[in-house]
């Protein structure tokens, strides 16, 4: 069977971004029933970007429980939180004595800390830590500890997804077949959902739309969005509307078809707003009420997370022993 999984890193609050580009379409593919999913709270990961017990606690139990609010059904999904399962460590060191320094030199996000950096004229490295060079070694330690076959996720993730894919096929060159190769799984329609500045929605830029903010508040930050200053009863354009390529991420083909025949009917940026708020609301406002319930109860979301981890560790462990032999360490009992 098809063996899906994917991770968010609970570093902040759960935003639409994440919602579209990894909850949705993991949750779609695993209610198809033949999958073999796993689906994760990568919290070792959160620890690169932020310094606050606290935070990454309550950042774990609030996307725990928008997995859970969003329609997760642990019993048929491996749930587990990423900490919980200490083969990940293991695994990452012995895929970083066969991953070359220069692969993660060519990281994304290591290579956005030196040029930012270098634009403001200090030391290359100044500020980033072992971790975030060690990102994708971590990541693609989560991914083959599980022989994941489909990773879904946003654009952004594509390159550590592919380094894993390197990392899996340098191991099994050295010491026979153990890992499955992985592949990036990312729906077009919302590759990159834009924020509300127009750059993609990202807790570094701020510029977030909280997947369960209050309907006040959602609408308030719909609002904010940039948009152009043309009058209602001007053309609009849907190319580079960050609104509209939202609206896109929610709704129908048909719904987007007619929202871009207003555009081009000079529809108001008011009424458009309006438009994408009804119809976001409308997805999310049972979501919400199940997230609130469950943000209640958070023993129970912990019960299920340590529930997942046993079952995770079931195949991880005896898993790391094989590799531990294969490599030429002790199994350990
Ligand atoms: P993270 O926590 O930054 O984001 C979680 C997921 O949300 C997607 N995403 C977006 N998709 C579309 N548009 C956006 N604006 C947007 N912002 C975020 C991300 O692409 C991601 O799918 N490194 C990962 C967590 C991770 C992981 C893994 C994922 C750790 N181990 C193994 C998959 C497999 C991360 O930081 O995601």
């Amino acid at each position: 069977t098809l063996r899906v999984l994917t991770g968010i890193k609970p570093s902040g609050t759960p935003h639409l971004g994440n919602y579209v580009g990894a909850i949705r379409p993991a949750l779609r593919s695993s209610a198809l029933g033949s999958v073999d999913a796993f689906y994760f709270l990568a919290d070792y990961h959160a620890l690169i970007s932020t310094h606050e017990p606290e935070r990454v606690q309550r950042s774990t139990l609030e996307i725990a429980a928008t997995w859970l609010a969003c329609g997760l059904d642990p019993q048929r999904v491996t749930f587990y939180r990423q900490s919980d399962i200490p083969e990940t460590t293991e695994l990452t060191w012995l895929l970083t004595c066969v991953c070359g320094k220069g692969l993660l030199n060519r990281a994304h996000a290591y290579k956005a800390a030196l040029d930012k950096n270098a634009a403001s004229g200090a030391e290359p490295d100044e500020g980033v830590s072992a971790g975030l060079f060690m990102y994708p070694v971590l990541m693609a330690a989560d991914i083959l500890l599980f022989n994941a076959h489909q990773v879904p996720v946003g654009r952004d993730q594509v390159q550590h997804i592919e380094m894993a894919r390197d990392l899996a096929s340098s191991f099994n060159h050295l010491y026979g077949p153990h890992f499955t190769l992985p592949e990036a799984v990312v729906e077009a329609q919302v590759a990159t959902l834009p924020g509300l500045d127009g750059r993609k929605m990202s807790k570094s830029y701020d510029n977030t739309i909280p997947l369960f903010a209050p309907p006040e508040q959602l609408k308030k930050l719909i609002f904010g969005i940039v948009t152009d200053s043309l009058a209602p009863g001007q053309p609009k354009q849907t190319e580079g509307s960050a609104l509209f390529q939202i609206y896109q991420a929610f709704a129908s083909a048909d719904e987007s078809a007619a929202l871009a025949r207003a555009y081009a009917q000079g529809i108001g940026w008011a009424e458009a707003k309006q438009l994408l708020y009804e119809r976001i609301e409308a997805e999310i406002a049972p979501l919400r009420a199940r997230y609130l319930e469950l943000m209640a109860r958070p023993h129970e979301v912990e019960a299920l997370l340590q529930a997942g981890a046993a079952k995770a560790r079931r195949s991880a462990t005896p898993f790391v022993q094989r590799l531990r032999h294969a490599v030429g360490l002790r199994p350990l009992v």
